[in-house]
């Protein structure tokens, strides 16, 4: 062992995965995960830029570094992410104790960074981003797969982003829309499955536009889950997230049709106004997102569905948050993230005039209000209902309730049985008692399997 390293990791699934990856580069170097920031030997920030909160929390962490660096100059640290891909120069000036900066196509660099930083103190970054649209993409990053078992795994099968929505800075941190290889893809998932994974999670920032692009051909994303159900052993395939235009009736037809993948989509709403979602450039209106709703729910009665939206875009009135918080009471999602517009340098609607704070904030304020009610209330719905539930284990705030998600993508709790410990990892029908807001909670019948 050559010592240890601590990843800090802000931001969303794409995030989580990239450090993941970033830990088994740095284990393949011979170092080992360190129990806290403060003996790390390498110190890596995996940052993200969708909102000023995350950027000012790693720039905060750096700070706290300061100190750490100077008691130990021998300590490498590494920012990564989104962050790093868009402010590499900010981030040299404010932070000068920073060893590299890496952008968010580049982390196989990382193993070669670390070393050359350990032999010589020199500033380092690596950028590059790939731009080209239209022609095959071939630079997609090799992947290294966990040799541990992992229950439920996220796999990435699309990068970068080409809908360029006015309030969005992924398109400038993750580049042009590429799409893995299927090929690629069905060969992670087989390896993760032999090694005891049950559920798949594909990312993807437009995860339905997959396949454009590709040597083979188009592959339709319909196509990619029916193929990837074939794999023996994968119980539920997940994905996130879709984008409510290149929703089509082929995928809805899987949802309903192909048995590994689960009854539950995560749609982004982003706003129920039409001038709105005009403004933030999002190419659908508040009438086709509740078509395609409608279809969904006659498709596979009792899908689950959850959303994201942004309250207080710039020129957004009183009036058309009005209209989203209608819509939302209308269209009933089972649960949302709801986010206060955050202006991104850079972004179109950056430069446009914005909302006071205490009004965005208030909005908030309502339309959680109104989704919770929701949320609580079709939870409350399940009662009496039979639901499978892949279980996870022991949960974590009560050691005597075992939890685990429904096919619908519910959190369910339930007095663990006795064999829990040898059944983890396997289904359960579980019988749905009480819901909350923030999931079921019900009696264990038996198990599936
Ligand atoms: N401000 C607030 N929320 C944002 N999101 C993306 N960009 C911004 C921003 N500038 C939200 C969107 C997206 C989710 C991942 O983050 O709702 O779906
Ligand atoms: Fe953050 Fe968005 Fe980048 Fe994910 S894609 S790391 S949420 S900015």
């Amino acid at each position: 062992m050559r010592g240890t390293y601590f990843i800090q990791t802000w931001g969303c699934q794409m995030n989580e995965e990239d450090s993941e990856q970033m830990g088994l580069y740095l284990e393949q170097l011979g170092f080992r995960p360190s129990s806290g920031l403060e003996e790390a030997h390498v110190v890596l920030l995996n940052t993200c830029s969708v909102r000023k909160k995350p950027e000012d929390k790693a720039f905060s962490l750096l700070g706290e570094l300061v100190p750490l660096k100077r008691r130990r100059p021998e300590m490498v640290i590494g920012v990564c992410g989104c962050m790093a891909q868009i402010r590499a120069d900010e981030i040299k000036q404010r932070a000068p104790h920073v060893d590299f900066v890496v952008g968010t196509a580049q982390i196989s660099e990382i193993p070669g960074l670390v070393e050359e930083a350990f032999q010589k103190r020199k500033f380092a970054k690596r950028l590059a981003l790939p731009e080209r649209k239209g022609a095959v993409v071939t630079d997609i990053p090799q992947r290294k797969v966990d040799r541990q078992t992992k229950l439920k795994a996220f796999v990435p099968i699309q990068y970068g982003c080409d809908k360029f929505c006015t309030y969005c800075i992924v398109p400038a941190t993750r580049g042009r829309e590429r799409s893995r290889a299927t090929q690629d893809i069905l060969a992670e998932v087989q390896m993760l499955v032999e090694r005891g994974t049950r559920e798949v999670t594909l990312l993807g920032q437009t995860v339905n536009s997959y396949g454009k692009n590709l040597a083979e051909g188009r592959v339709p994303f319909s196509q990619l889950l029916w193929r990837l159900s074939e794999i023996e052993g994968l119980r539920r395939i997940r994905y996130t997230s879709p984008y409510p235009r290149d929703f089509k009736s082929d995928l809805i037809e899987t949802i309903r049709d192909c048995p590994a993948v689960m009854e539950h989509v995560h749609l982004p709403l982003q706003s129920g106004n039409n001038e709105m979602l005009q403004a933030m450039k999002r190419v659908y209106t508040q009438e086709s997102f509740r078509e395609i709703v409608h279809q969904l729910r006659a498709a596979v009665p009792g899908i689950g569905l959850t959303t994201d939206i942004i309250v207080g875009f710039p020129g957004e009135s009183e009036e058309q948050f009005e209209e989203t918080l209608a819509f939302v009471e209308e269209i009933e999602f089972d649960g949302a993230y709801m986010f206060i517009y955050s202006p991104r340098p850079g972004t179109p609607a950056a430069d446009l005039p914005q909302l006071p704070y205490p009004v965005k904030q208030a909005r908030l304020s309502r339309l959680a209000a109104a989704q919770d009610e929701i949320s609580c209330r079709h939870n409350s719905e399940q009662a009496g209902k039979i639901l499978e539930v892949l279980v996870e284990g022991r949960s974590p705030k009560d050691r005597t309730m075992a939890k685990g998600y429904s096919r619908d993508f519910r959190m369910v709790h339930f007095l663990a049985p006795d064999d829990l410990e040898d059944r983890t990892g396997r289904l359960a029908a579980v019988r749905a008692e009480r819901g909350f807001r923030w999931g079921v909670q019900g009696q264990f019948l038996d198990w599936l399997e």
